[in-house]
């Protein structure tokens, strides 16, 4: 190779150099530095605002006992909560651990095929999943975490692996949850004892499973969490950040979320969580997103779920409206049994989504915030937008059939439709402002939704 380039005319050589300048400046041009200036300036891969819908799986050795929530080894025995005791005490043997329940998650009728359809016929366009949640537990046979981990031991499978290969088969994004905390990992209580000083635990669990997570399963986000006890210089979060946009095998499509540390959540990273369920009360200036859970109370499967616990179909759908409004994306949570099996409600809820979204996912994928975000009136109407394109996503029928729009300004080529419905609609300027839209007087059989209409405007400024 040398020998022949090095005899090559000059012309070759210019070539070069030019070739050589030009990979070098775009290697400077991409290099991040492992300051929060240098990170945060790094543009959002523009896949994430376009997903808008994603759904988020929490299972764990929690979903074993399958009750309280899936803090549940925490309140048990970090905290000592009475209840969590005596639950213990009723239903297990005496001695019995937390790592007792590790050997019953079988994870049996796990089918990464099935949930990886469900997904899909929900509308989702990325799931994010709990590599490892603060019982550090990890459903990937980590290296690093001997005998607690789903390989050696309970689903004695790589769930991790599995479930990405069945989602991207399907052409669904993969994020992968992980907590940097393990609440009792000797070495974390270690290194807490010596006030976050040293990072024992960091060196030896943290980075190694994070660097292993990306190189082995080439995520598309890592949605971090359990930072809140230390600044993110104990968590090398910096150094993490500044590999994964350089020199990781996704540095191009990767995006991550906001918990690198303490104080950092809703100031640094990628897009912002902020707190779980987070709502903000007008369009914020960065991407956002927010996660909810199907459960009201519980992020892992509960045994002991009551229907009036499980989010309702206009509630879940009325959120994902307001969050992309916003300029959000929703991640709605969904906790597996023991088995792997997604419990019927919470299938049938994921199915209400996607039906919903057969309808009036062009008002939602891939739109933009428009000028004004809601419209409060007698009914509740969000807006998005695409290009020149307005959607009115209104909550409630008008009592009489005439939906009323403040903000649009028509024009002589205004026209409205409906998603889901043939043909224009008539409408009529207000005197002062906005428009009176007339709603076809449509049966209830022939709605194209049950809820949450949309209707299409082009022409209006
Ligand atoms: C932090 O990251 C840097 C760069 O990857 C690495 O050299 C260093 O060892 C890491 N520190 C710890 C404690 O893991
Ligand atoms: C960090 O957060 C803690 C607790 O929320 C707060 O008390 C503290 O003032 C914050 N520090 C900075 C530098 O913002
Ligand atoms: C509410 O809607 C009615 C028409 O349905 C309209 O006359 C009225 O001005 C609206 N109120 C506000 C505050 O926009
Ligand atoms: C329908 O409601 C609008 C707004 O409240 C009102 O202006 C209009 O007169 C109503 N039409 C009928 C037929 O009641």
């Amino acid at each position: 190779m040398r020998e022949r380039v090095r005899r090559s005319r000059p012309v070759g050589w210019l070539l070069l150099a030019l070739l050589g300048a030009a990979l070098l400046g775009s290697r400077a041009s991409r290099l991040y530095t492992p300051d929060w200036e240098s990170l945060d300036s790094r543009p959002l891969p523009a896949w994430f605002d376009e997903a808008k819908f994603g759904v988020f799986v929490h299972w764990g050795v929690y979903s074993v006992p399958a009750w309280g929530s899936e803090w549940f080894w925490w309140h048990w025995q970090g905290e000592g909560r009475l209840r969590y005791q005596l639950f213990m005490r009723d239903n297990y043997p005496p001695g019995f651990t937390y790592a007792d329940f590790g050997p019953k998650f079988t994870a049996h009728f796990f089918h990464p095929d099935e949930w990886a359809q469900l997904f899909l016929a929900a509308g989702a366009k990325y799931v994010v999943f709990t590599a490892k949640h603060h019982e550090g537990f990890t459903n990937w046979p980590s290296p690093v975490s001997w005998n607690w981990n789903s390989k050696d031991m309970g689903p004695h499978r790589d769930l991790v692996g599995e479930l990405g290969e069945a989602l991207r088969k399907r052409n669904i994004r993969y994020g992968l949850y992980h907590s940097l905390l393990e609440w009792f990992h000797p070495l974390y209580l270690l290194d807490k004892k010596n006030g976050f000083r040293t990072q024992h635990f960091v060196s030896s669990k943290t980075m190694p499973e994070l660097l292993d997570l990306v190189n082995s399963y080439q995520p598309d986000l890592i949605w971090s969490d359990g930072e809140w006890e230390c600044p993110d210089t104990y968590w090398n979060s910096t150094y993490f950040l500044s590999w994964l946009y350089n020199d990781s095998p996704v540095k191009d499509e990767v995006v991550v979320n906001d918990r690198w540390g303490r104080n950092c959540s809703c100031h640094h990273g990628g897009y912002y969580n902020c707190q779980d369920k987070f709502v903000p009360e007008s369009l914020p200036d960065h991407k956002w997103e927010m996660c909810t859970s199907l459960d009201k109370w519980s992020w892992g499967y509960r045994r002991d779920l009551k229907v009036t616990d499980v989010l309702g179909e206009s509630e879940i759908i009325s959120e994902l409206v307001q969050t992309v409004s916003l300029g959000g994306n929703y991640l709605l949570n969904v906790g597996p049994t023991k088995d792997g099996l997604i419990v019927p409600i919470f299938q049938e809820r994921l199915l209400a989504v996607g039906r919903w979204l057969q309808v009036s996912g062009e008002a939602i994928y891939a739109s933009k915030p428009w000028r004004v975000q809601i419209e409060k009136n007698e009914t509740s109407v969000w807006y998005t937008s695409k290009g020149s394109v307005v959607y009115a996503i209104f909550l409630q029928w008008p009592e009489n059939d005439s939906l009323y729009l403040k903000s649009p300004i028509t024009t002589s080529t205004t026209k409205v439709t409906m998603l889901g419905i043939k043909g224009y609609l008539k409408w009529s300027r207000d005197l002062e402002e906005g428009m009176y839209i007339a709603l076809p007087p449509l049966p209830l059989s022939e709605l194209p939704v049950e809820f949450a209409w949309t209707v299409k405007l082009t022409g209006v400024k």
